[in-house]
């Protein structure tokens, strides 16, 4: 664990990619930071705000001062274009880490914002779960490929695609903590069940020490009976497990992308980039509260 206290906040300029562990930070005084954990944003339904949350969680993270590498691992892309970025010819996407082709270090690529990091992706993901089919252990491929990151940087950030296929069950085999979001809508749990059999079958299965670190309620609009009804189902489903942090719908979060800026950057003092930062420090509390990840069966983490 990096566990220091220093609090360190504020926008960096274009920096290259975190190494080493010289600058242990952490969120607050009183918690401890994080070092090497990797959080799945993911939900198997399309359109609840993964991307939104992934690309601005680990940019709010990374203004935080916390090593944060964020890896996409949905085929569309939009958080490798959400932070300005796309698969570069000369680097690896986790399309080719995934099938063995590739190191973490080959695709590894620095944003313009210092702390933040991206593991591409491009089209070609599509076709990963066909082929990784007769792989042996292909649940497991991104974990082993991310491994190495785990030494570099203090949260590992994967956006998931719209599926609870094979890429998804890959992250979800990678992560220590899974991050739901959940769109402020009618039919809000719908899917949620099916969501939390596949993390517990991955539990079981594949990775112990597996958490679902938090749901997130996104594009909350507070002075709608909408927002709030579908805030008291999820919080009186999921009680504790709901994030404290509610994500308001605002068209800044959406025009950002066209902006190829993440919010914190776009427009800081929005309340969408306010929130986000909230969400940062809740989610660096939450995972102070859990243990120390478990090394993976076969292959120690050092
Ligand atoms: N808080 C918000 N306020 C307003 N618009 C939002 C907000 N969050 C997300 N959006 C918009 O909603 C759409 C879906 O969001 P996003 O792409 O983050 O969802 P997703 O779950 O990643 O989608 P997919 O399942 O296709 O990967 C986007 O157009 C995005 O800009
Ligand atoms: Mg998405």
């Amino acid at each position: 664990m990096s566990g220091g206290s220093v609090p360190v906040s504020g926008h960096h300029g274009p920096g290259s990619p975190p190494r080493g562990r010289s600058e242990p930070v952490s969120a607050s005084a009183e918690v401890e930071a994080p070092s090497g954990r990797v959080i799945a944003v993911a939900n198997q339904k399309g359109g609840v705000g993964k991307t939104t949350t992934a690309v601005n969680l680990a940019a709010a993270l990374a203004e935080q001062g916390h090593r944060v590498l964020l890896a996409d691992l949905d085929p569309q892309g939009n958080a490798t274009s959400g932070v300005g970025m796309r698969g570069a010819q000369d680097t690896a996407t986790i399309y080719e880490m995934l099938l063995g082709d590739a190191t973490f270090a080959d695709g590894e690529q620095a944003t313009a914002w210092s702390n933040l990091s991206l593991i591409a992706s491009t089209i070609d993901l599509a076709g990963a779960e066909i082929e990784l089919v007769s792989a042996f252990s292909r649940e497991q491929k991104l974990r082993r490929a991310l491994e190495p990151a785990r030494e570099v940087y203090d949260l590992i950030v994967i956006d998931c695609p719209p599926s609870l296929g094979l890429l998804t069950v890959n992250a979800l085999t990678a992560a220590d903590g899974v991050l739901v979001p959940i769109q402020c809508e009618y039919y809000a749990l719908e899917g949620l069940g099916a969501l939390q059999r596949n993390v517990e079958l991955v539990r079981t299965n594949l990775n112990p020490g597996l958490e679902i670190i938090g749901y997130v309620l996104t594009m909350h609009d507070g002075r709608t009976r909408l927002s709030q009804q579908v805030s008291a189902e999820v919080t009186g489903h999921f009680g504790e497990r709901v994030c404290k942090t509610r994500v308001p719908r605002s068209v800044r979060l959406a025009e950002a992308p066209s902006y190829a800026q993440p919010i914190t950057v776009f427009d800081p003092a929005s309340r969408g980039a306010i929130a986000y930062h909230r969400l940062a420090r809740e989610l660096v509390e939450r995972l102070a509260s859990l243990g120390t990840p478990a090394p993976i069966a076969g292959g120690p983490r050092a």
